[in-house]
């Protein structure tokens, strides 16, 4: 068994095949049914983000604002309300919202160079540590240089301790999909915003995680870049 195979092996739930019924058959011969693009008035502008969003990994030196900053933060990831329960704008497994996000300032004239972390029910950042991190994040990064110039990193932590404890190995998975979730959120955002933005899912978890001086049940999961192009 391959390492991968192994570890979906380990987080997959099983049901016997036996349970499922016989009542599908397989088809000969394969109708195909074709699916244009429809104009729909409602969704013009989701349309036209989805379609336009694409990965950019060359920033030019305008700063990123704190106005587009606490938009992109607080519509990717803020906290949102029902009567029942808080969610986020992006779906969570078990709604336990296993994940955190640490921004890491490069550029910018009115924010002070450092890492902060953005508190999704206050809608805030606050200052851990300061100091310039781009050469660490160079490193961190496996050496993608373009990653130098980029005003804004937000780093997506998952948090296991609660999500392991109700789903078992299976949380794992669950924390990777919540990220995925609010990384898309990250690059539609940016996309309304005119910000390039790229994801990084190659870099060094040990280094990184030590940057941020994370507990032991929180981890790396994935970075974002944010600049204007
Ligand atoms: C899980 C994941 C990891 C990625 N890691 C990196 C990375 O380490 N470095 C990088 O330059 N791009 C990275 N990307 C961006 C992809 O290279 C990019 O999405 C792909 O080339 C398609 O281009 P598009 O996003 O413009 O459609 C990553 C994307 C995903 C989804």
């Amino acid at each position: 068994m391959r390492q991968w195979e192994f570890y979906h092996h380990i987080s997959s739930f099983s049901l016997k095949k036996e349970v499922l019924s016989k009542s599908l058959k397989s088809v000969k011969q394969k109708k195909v049914i074709p699916l244009p693009i429809l104009p729909n008035k409602n969704m013009h502008d989701l349309y036209h983000l989805l379609w336009n969003r694409r990965s950019t990994r060359k920033y030019s030196k305008n700063e990123v604002s704190i106005k587009e900053l606490s938009i992109l933060l607080n519509y990717s990831f803020m906290d949102t309300y029902t009567e029942k329960y808080v969610g986020r704008t992006y779906p969570s497994a078990g709604a336990l919202q296993s994940l955190n996000y640490y921004i890491i300032v490069l550029n910018s004239k009115r924010l002070q160079k450092g890492i902060y972390i953005y508190e999704s029910s206050n809608r805030e950042i606050k200052l851990l540590k300061k100091g310039d991190a781009s050469n660490d994040l160079v490193k961190i990064s496996g050496k993608q240089k373009w990653a130098k110039n980029t005003p804004i990193y937000i780093v997506i932590t998952g948090d296991f301790s609660k999500i392991v404890a109700k789903y078992g190995e299976r949380g794992y998975r669950h924390v990777l999909l919540e990220a995925g979730h609010a990384a898309q959120n990250v690059y539609l955002v940016s996309e309304s915003l005119h910000l390039g933005c790229c994801a990084i899912g190659g870099f060094y978890d040990n280094a990184l995680d030590k940057l941020l001086d994370l507990k032991r049940t929180r981890k790396s999961i994935y970075i974002l870049t944010i600049g204007h192009v």
